[in-house]
């Protein structure tokens, strides 16, 4: 087959600072999919976009040839409305597992196709895995059954969807180019419109533990995957939420399904609650059902029902204890005061260290690692007492993981400042 271009070409384009035609990025999507251009020649190429950036223009043409790389998955055959939900990954972010559910309370289907963990943010597969006999993989039959049976699904999302994302992603990940607004969005936006949801909520995290450090940043690439996704017949909207601190009391996969439990019987932390009942809301608003009440479905245990036919539908057994950690160890306040800090990255690094994560995506992990959090910023704590708890099931991890609890903590004297919401902002169309 004789090539359209050639990706030398292409990569000069780029790299000096010019705008790449829709013909190009067809091509060099479809070529690098098919391997035709290298991987070291796609490394080029994504650090040019990182460092040049590309317009909206070009990010919807590269978003489109990704998805071009795939197959479309057809939700059209339900008869309920399809509303899904994307969080760009934060620490102690567990908010799927209560959603998905309260929200197939209201009629609406959520296909909620999900990824495992890398780095110091968890999956949600990795999560659920710690409840016993559950099953992340699904057949597409399996999928529209259960959506038409049950209403939500949560599992893994199939191999036939954006490969050309799958590629690029595994070398931004080892290229240091997966920073870029252009190439977060696409890689965001190709998977959730391949999949055929009919809207998206976007859950686009800020502060430490977050891609995006500050809030200018977050709304930019917010605005970004909002115009893709209302450009392709998607009602999309986003909100910009509070990632400097972990969210909930529970980092690690088997603690935060516990948390998440806690949630559907009606407790659990305010800060899960609210970003769980706001998602919601715009969910169900975007599905056509603005006035619904998600806040009381999750206090009467009608979400609850959901959850345990949606784990029991995947081979899960929604009664069963789950597992605990055999070694512990307690991180203890230095002094009396106000907790003003807990920086998010430095705890989900912690965690990660302790088992919850894996560095290789082939990596196990541990169902029991994790930490749990006795003090969230804005409480008073006393000298001694213990802030957190270290859990994992090989003890010889929690000195690393220590160490990158250093400088995670910030403690002053006076009085508790005003503590803020976790919604910072929302972005629509
Ligand atoms: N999540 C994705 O799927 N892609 C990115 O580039 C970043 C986060």
């Amino acid at each position: 087959m004789t090539e359209a271009f050639d990706a030398v070409d292409v990569i000069r384009t780029k790299r000096d600072r010019g705008r790449l035609s829709p013909a190009q990025i067809d091509w060099v999507v479809d070529a690098y999919t098919r391997g035709v251009v290298a991987e070291e020649q796609m490394a080029a190429l994504a650090m040019a976009i990182f460092l040049n950036g590309m317009d909206r223009a070009e990010i919807a043409r590269w978003t489109t040839a990704m998805i071009a790389s795939g197959e479309r998955m057809d939700f059209s055959g339900l008869a309920r409305p399809t509303a899904d939900k994307h969080s760009t990954g934060g620490v102690g972010d567990k908010i799927t597992l209560p959603l998905a559910p309260l929200v197939a309370v209201f009629g609406v289907a959520v296909p909620q196709l999900s990824g495992r963990g890398l780095g110091h943010t968890g999956g949600t597969l990795d999560k659920l895995e710690a409840i016993p006999g559950w099953r992340a993989a699904l057949t597409n039959a399996e999928v529209m059954a259960q959506l038409a049976e049950v209403g939500a699904v949560i599992c893994a999302a199939g191999s036939g969807l954006a490969p050309a994302d799958k590629k690029l992603y595994a070398l931004r990940d080892t290229t240091a180019t997966v920073e870029s607004i252009p190439l977060i969005a696409s890689s965001i936006m190709s998977k959730k419109i391949a999949e055929g949801t009919g809207s998206l909520v976007l859950d686009v995290k800020v502060g430490s533990g977050a891609f995006m450090k500050d809030l200018a940043r977050a709304r930019e690439l917010a605005e970004t995957m909002v115009a893709l996704g209302t450009d392709a017949g998607v009602a999309t909207v986003a909100l910009l939420t509070e990632m400097s601190t972990p969210l909930g009391r529970t980092v690690g996969n088997a603690l935060e399904v516990r948390e998440s439990v806690e949630v559907l019987a009606g407790g659990g932390p305010p800060d899960v609650v609210e970003l769980t009942v706001a998602l919601a809301r715009e969910m169900l608003a975007a599905a056509g059902q603005p006035d619904a009440d998600p806040a009381a479905a999750l206090a009467d245990g009608r979400a609850m029902d959901v959850w345990r036919a949606m784990i029991a539908a995947q081979d899960g057994d929604p009664d069963a204890p789950l597992p605990v950690a055999e070694h512990t160890e307690d991180v203890r306040a230095d002094a009396d005061g106000v907790l003003t800090g807990l920086d998010a990255y430095r705890v989900g690094l912690a965690s990660w260290r302790l088992g919850a994560g894996r560095a290789r995506k082939e990596d196990p992990v541990q169902a029991v690692a994790g930490i749990e959090l006795h003090a969230k910023p804005g409480e008073p704590v006393r000298a001694g007492q213990p802030l957190m708890t270290l859990h994992t099931a090989t003890p010889e991890r929690f000195a690393r993981a220590r160490e990158a609890l250093a400088g995670a903590v910030a403690i002053e004297p006076g009085a508790a400042p005003e503590a803020g919401g976790v919604i910072l902002d929302r972005v629509a169309p």
